[in-house]
């Protein structure tokens, strides 16, 4: 907001003396308020945020259709300038409570609603997002700090998830198997679980979100969403979008609730018999307790934990290409995606090479850094000081353990002096790859380039990490190839050839093995992890033989 300079009349003598010491009054004044304490939500500038229901202050629990928070009022910050978006009053372990009770209440009646009724309702879900695509994405770069084509991108998948779980509610089929005993039927029937407990990440505010609900929905569970505690307002304006939906078509308000909270509401859910699934998304350590929790109580976890992909580049690679997805998957979303490359094994033929051209193609990416709500950005901040600190402290251990700075390793100034949590993208050479360092993930845009001399080397670098997320070969020879992707080749999840490690579409099944949990979200048949398979045999006969033909009698 300008300073109303008018009410200083230099007409004024007395004044005019003072006119130096003013301006400088002036000055300070205005330093203060480009920080001031003011939330961005009541400025014209951000005033769109209020078409998504929200406000300056959010109750930030939906719970049986109704909004609530009796919890501590926490601040939305944006990344981009280290200023406050909105507030949200988050929910309480009793919250909790009551909002889980709230959602099993609502179970039974979906859970007897069709599985084509049920993808109707998603169907509309989906065409409701697509209406708020635009703000919904704004909101996404404005909090999470991703530049606008990715927080659209990110609402995008939500959309295509649920015309995906569309046509599943069509399709989620059981088998039917030959009985070895006459007159018998085997078959599979697939039931929903019940309420099912989702949490999920800064980085991915509502893609992953999307990503179980759909699925959970046609399933016919109940769903219960605990976004991050940094993007409660993506949380809030997601579910306000689902709830209108519900309202329309008079949906049991429990099939999904949601609640804005710490850790502590994390944890209850880890713990809470009444949730026989949980899907947590998130590092590998909290994914680590998660799991221990769950498995205890006999529950069932999907895990989408941390990941160190690969990019191995081959002799016989296309360069251009390489080049073109080291950019996107290594400064992509400030290398804050759980698939951004973070080594890229090269031939030692081509290593130079790709250095010193990703080097160059990370520094002109300079230009077009900047506040990621604008168009033409390509750069964002990373989403909070804490990332800035790891970052800075993953520079410093690269630089003691000998490696060299090809291009970055330092805050950018220029953007940095506004608030926001601006870093540049780091290319980092001469590092071993069994090198602390580089066998952990660090969640920002630094890329250690390694050297090898064979395909055989460069695979077993890729496998050499705890995670096993993402991997991608550039190659153009079939027999690189096929092996890349058989029996010896990347032991990840995701197993690319000739394309970026991060980026997937929703159509394939998402996860990772080792260190990154195991689960599959998102398409092929993720599913069945939200149902439980009963194997009924059915005897339509008047006799009773045993299997494998026993006789006891
Ligand atoms: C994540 O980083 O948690 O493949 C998910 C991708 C995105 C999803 C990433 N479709 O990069």
């Amino acid at each position: 907001m300008p300073l109303p300079i008018g009410r200083f009349s230099l007409t004024n003598v007395a004044r005019l003396y003072q006119l130096p010491r003013l301006l400088q009054v002036q000055h300070n004044l205005r330093a203060a308020m480009s920080s001031s304490p003011g939330y961005l939500i009541n400025e014209p500038k951000y005033a769109w945020l209020k078409d998504l229901g929200l406000e300056e202050v959010n109750k930030g629990v939906y719970s049986g259709g109704a909004w609530s928070g009796s919890g501590n009022r926490i601040d939305s910050i944006c990344p981009a300038n280290g200023r406050k978006i909105a507030s949200v009053v988050e929910g309480t372990p009793e919250d909790y409570n009551k909002l889980i009770e709230a959602a099993r209440a609502a179970w039974p009646a979906w859970a007897e609603t069709t599985p084509p009724a049920r993808g109707e309702i998603v169907r509309q879900i989906g065409d409701n997002l697509r209406k708020n695509l635009q703000l919904l994405g704004k909101l996404v770069s404005l909090e999470m700090g991703k530049i606008l084509p990715e927080g659209v991108g990110e609402v995008q998948e939500v959309v295509d998830i649920c015309d995906y779980g569309v046509g599943l509610s069509r399709t989620l089929s059981g088998q039917v198997l030959p009985s070895e005993r006459p007159n018998h039927s085997l078959m599979e029937v697939w039931n929903p679980l019940g309420v099912i407990g989702v949490i999920t990440a800064f980085n991915f505010p509502c893609a992953v979100f999307g990503w179980n609900f759909s699925l959970s929905a046609v399933c016919g569970n109940c769903t219960v969403w605990k976004g991050a505690p940094s993007t409660p307002l993506t949380t809030l304006a997601v579910t306000r979008v689902v709830a209108e939906v519900f309202e329309r078509n008079g949906v049991p308000p429990g099939v999904l609730s949601a609640i804005c909270a710490g850790a502590d509401v994390g944890a209850a859910m880890a713990a809470d018999e009444r949730l026989p699934l949980v899907s947590f998304t998130g590092s590998c350590a909290v994914g680590r307790e998660v799991a221990v929790t769950v498995a205890g109580r006999f529950g069932r976890i999907l895990l989408e934990l941390g990941g160190n992909n690969a990019i191995l580049v081959n002799a016989d690679a296309d360069l251009d290409m390489v080049v073109q997805s080291a950019v996107f998957a290594c400064a992509g979303t400030a290398g804050q995606r759980c698939t951004s490359t973070r080594r890229l094994v090269l031939h030692s033929s081509v290593h130079d090479q790709v250095v010193s051209r990703l080097g160059k193609a990370l520094e002109s990416l300079m230009a077009k850094a900047g506040d990621p709500v604008e168009q033409g950005v390509l750069y964002g901040p990373l989403h909070s000081p804490a990332s800035v600190e790891k970052y800075e402290s993953a520079v410093a251990r690269a630089q003691a353990e000998g490696g060299q700075i090809v291009f970055g390793g330092k805050r950018i100034s220029r953007l940095s002096s506004s608030g926001g949590y601006f870093v540049e993208p780091t290319l980092i050479t001469g590092l071993k790859p069994d090198s602390p360092l580089v066998q952990e993930e660090t969640f920002a845009p630094i890329v250690y380039a390694l050297k090898c001399d064979s395909l055989d080397e460069a695979i077993r670098i890729n496998n050499s990490v705890k995670q096993g997320l993402s991997s991608s070969l550039f190659t153009r020879d079939l027999s690189n190839l096929f092996r890349w992707i058989g029996p010896r080749g990347s032991d990840c999840g995701l197993v690319n050839v000739n394309i970026p490690t991060s980026g997937a579409e929703i159509g394939g099944a998402f996860g990772g093995e080792k260190h990154t949990g195991g689960g599959r979200e998102s398409g092929s048949d993720a599913w069945k992890q939200y149902m439980r398979r009963s194997t009924c045999t059915i005897n339509y006969g008047k006799d009773l033989p045993l299997a494998q033909g026993i006789k006891f009698e």
